[in-house]
């Protein structure tokens, strides 16, 4: 996708419609080759940092495997052990980095501070989760929904849960591809409306719908992907004893998933807890797709990163 060419990849608003569907096809061509044993090692000599304020099973290992296969390097920084860490501003690391590497992938705790290296660095800056966006796992999920259901048009994808990150980064990927969300949250958790308003002008143009409601069925109601997330997100662990008050009625258990279409499939990003947002029922039943899914974070950032640093 020659657009995103020494672009940052923040969230998914940024991107046009026609740039997600090239990365979507991307990542399916690039995960054949890796199947066949041909990736091709387009990123020789390229060197992604990596910077990790929180912990990360799958973004930190997709990642460093992407850029292996990919024929390049990539070096794991946490935050904490950097002068990051101590005080250093965002700033001179972004200036200072961008005289080592060729790109840099972060997880923070804040989406101002991703900004703001972006900002400062001369490379691109890939966004690896934040507060308030988590791109990467929105592309992967496309990848996904397209290689089971074979098309996004005319589907439609029930999020039920906490309106955070991972809805935040959904809605502008439903958007683009034209496919139709429902949103389902306790009050209280609702989205971010600034994003869900960017994300619903996407939509119109794609001729499909973004939907917030309160009622967990009317979600899932003929639904042809169930989808949920945690509901104490990193950093809001003080918060978790309300918040599994006032997520009990959200619960993806057999009784809800009875509204969806008979060859619905579930979807949850990771990590997950079983018997919280979803039971084991459901989550280990074949509807569930998390193992593929999981997998194509691996293929859609390697699409990701072809895109932004390959020459
Ligand atoms: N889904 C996801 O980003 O997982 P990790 O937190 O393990 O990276
Ligand atoms: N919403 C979750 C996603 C983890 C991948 C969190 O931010 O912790």
């Amino acid at each position: 996708v020659t657009s995103l060419k020494g672009k940052d990849l923040l969230e998914l608003g940024d991107c046009t419609s026609l740039e997600v569907s090239q990365l979507i096809e991307l990542a399916v061509k690039l995960k054949k080759a890796t199947k066949e044993g041909a990736c091709p090692p387009l990123l020789e000599d390229k060197t992604l940092g990596m910077i990790f304020e929180k912990s990360s099973t799958r973004t930190r290992v997709s990642f460093e495997v992407a850029m292996n296969q990919l024929g390049g390097k990539s070096m794991y920084m946490n935050a904490n052990d950097l002068q990051l860490g101590r005080g250093e501003s965002i700033s001179d690391t972004g200036h200072v980095l961008s005289g080592y590497l060729e790109g840099i992938m972060i997880r923070a705790n804040s989406h101002e501070k991703v900004v703001e290296l972006a900002k400062h660095a001369s490379i691109p800056v890939i966004n690896g989760l934040t507060d308030l966006a988590h791109p990467c796992q929105a592309l992967a999920d496309l990848e996904t929904i397209y290689e089971v259901k074979g098309t996004f048009k005319g589907l439609k994808l029930a999020y039920i849960g906490d309106g955070n990150n991972v809805v935040h980064s959904l809605m502008n990927a439903c958007a683009h591809v034209g496919m139709d969300l429902a949103i389902a949250t306790p009050k209280g958790y609702e989205p971010n409306q600034d994003i869900m308003n960017e994300a619903k002008n996407i939509a119109s143009a794609n001729d499909c719908t973004i939907l917030h409601t309160f009622e967990p069925i009317e979600a899932a109601s003929n639904a042809d992907i169930i989808y949920t997330d945690v509901w104490t997100s990193m950093g809001q662990e003080d918060e978790c004893e309300k918040r599994l008050q006032d997520f009990k009625e959200f619960q993806i258990n057999d009784a809800l998933v009875a509204h969806a279409k008979s060859d619905y499939i579930f979807m949850h990003c990771l990590p997950a807890h079983r018997e919280e947002e979803v039971t084991s029922s459901i989550i280990d039943s074949s509807h569930s797709v998390i193992y593929q899914q999981a997998e194509n974070r691996l293929h859609a950032q390697k699409a990701l990163l072809v895109s932004i640093l390959a020459d």
